[in-house]
């Protein structure tokens, strides 16, 4: 059986780690972009890497950047994907606001960069592109958002992924590229970033339940998000470039949470219970037992502009996908929770 070749950009984030290893699993040859970093960041793909001198390797790695054209050519050229999966991105919404040119450029042009390099290299018909867009992209439209809802983006990171999408679609139609976007809702794990509110939630409560730690301090507690779990997502990914064209998909739980209602499972997970006083920037959780704040709000964590209320429609992934999300929201904290303590 001769393996098919997936090339991940992104391969050290969060996605790219499950897609790495779900792709290995099936039979696949993963080569992987990563960026040059003065400490080494393959944490979340150590357990799969393999040494240079092995023979039927099946993890490959690259140094490649998305705002370097040569570099990402050199590495299709190597690599000779049957299947692209874009991941690679700035994909942290408020430092977007603190980057808006780098954050532009990696999320928006290093898209155009790779279909065109699959255009000159003249490779329309033989790979599969997938991009990574996001459910920023609706901002403010009401939900439940779906492929057909209106996209109204409220950040320069949703801008360049707009950008991402739709570039997507016309090299689709105007090249016959097999070019597919999957608008991927929020989706978390032990390998999230330590920035975004999930990580930062469960790895905080898992340290105050061990006293290493007071209290979290928070942002918008009211945002609203439909969070379901990354392992579930990537199969999703892997779906959405197995489908018999390309076409653009939602995967989404369908069900949405607020940040509060997030922080009050996570410590409901260790027995704690969080009684809620006063408003605003003065809103504090408090340890109902110990009658300590556990929870504050700065503005600090507030965004120039935020998008309220997300909650996906994913009926089309579903049905044409026969997709669907396995892990509940309660099992993914667990699973993030425990992760934390026992790192601790
Ligand atoms: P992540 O953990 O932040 O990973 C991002 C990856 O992109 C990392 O491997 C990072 O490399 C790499 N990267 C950053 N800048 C790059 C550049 N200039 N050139 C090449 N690679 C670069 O993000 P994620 O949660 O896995 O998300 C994967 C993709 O899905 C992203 O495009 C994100 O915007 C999109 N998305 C995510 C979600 C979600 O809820 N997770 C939802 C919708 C869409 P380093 O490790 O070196 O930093
Ligand atoms: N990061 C963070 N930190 N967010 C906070 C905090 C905090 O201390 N407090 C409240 N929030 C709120 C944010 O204002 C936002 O409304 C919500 O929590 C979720 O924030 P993030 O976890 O940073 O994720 P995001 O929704 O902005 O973006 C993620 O999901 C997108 C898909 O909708 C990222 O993964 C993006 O890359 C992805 O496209």
């Amino acid at each position: 059986m001769i393996k098919k070749n997936a090339l991940i950009t992104g391969i050290t984030g969060q996605d790219g780690a499950w897609l790495a290893k779900f792709l290995i699993k099936k039979g696949y040859k993963v080569h992987g972009m990563i960026r040059r970093s003065s400490s080494i960041n393959t944490k979340r793909i150590d357990d799969i890497f393999q040494e240079p001198f092995i023979k039927n390797k099946n993890l490959y790695l690259y140094y490649g950047d998305l705002t370097d054209t040569s570099s990402i050519q050199n590495i299709i050229i190597k690599s000779n994907p049957d299947e692209i999966y874009n991941l690679g991105a700035q994909s942290h919404v408020k430092v977007s606001y603190e980057t808006p040119e780098y954050t532009t450029d990696v999320n928006g042009m290093g898209t155009l960069r790779i279909l065109e390099s699959i255009r000159n290299l003249k490779l329309g018909k033989k790979v599969k592109f997938y991009q990574a867009s996001s459910s920023e992209m609706f901002g403010s439209t009401k939900p439940p958002q779906s492929e057909k809802s209106l996209f109204a983006p409220q950040s320069p990171y949703a801008a360049g992924k707009l950008y991402s999408y739709w570039i997507t679609k016309i090299y689709r139609e105007a090249y016959n590229i097999y070019a597919s976007n999957g608008i991927l809702f929020n989706h978390e794990s032990k390998f999230r970033g330590d920035t975004f509110v999930t990580k930062k939630i469960c790895k905080s409560v898992a340290k105050i339940s061990k006293n290493k730690q007071k209290k979290i301090i928070l942002g918008n507690l009211y945002a609203k998000r439909d969070w379901g779990d990354a392992r579930d997502y990537v199969e999703g990914v892997w779906r959405i470039l197995q489908y018999k064209k390309p076409d653009d998909f939602v995967l989404s739980t369908g069900k949405s949470f607020s940040v509060k209602e997030f922080v009050e499972i996570a410590f409901k997970y260790v027995g704690i219970k969080v009684i809620w006083k006063g408003k605003g920037l003065k809103e504090i959780g408090i340890n109902s037992k110990t009658k300590k704040v556990i929870v504050s709000v700065s503005k600090l964590y507030f965004r120039p502009t935020e998008v309220d209320f997300l909650r996906g429609n994913s009926n089309k992934a579903r049905r044409e996908l026969k997709w669907k999300n396995k892990i509940n929201l309660n099992k993914m904290i667990s699973d993030m929770i425990d992760f934390e303590l026992n790192n601790l």
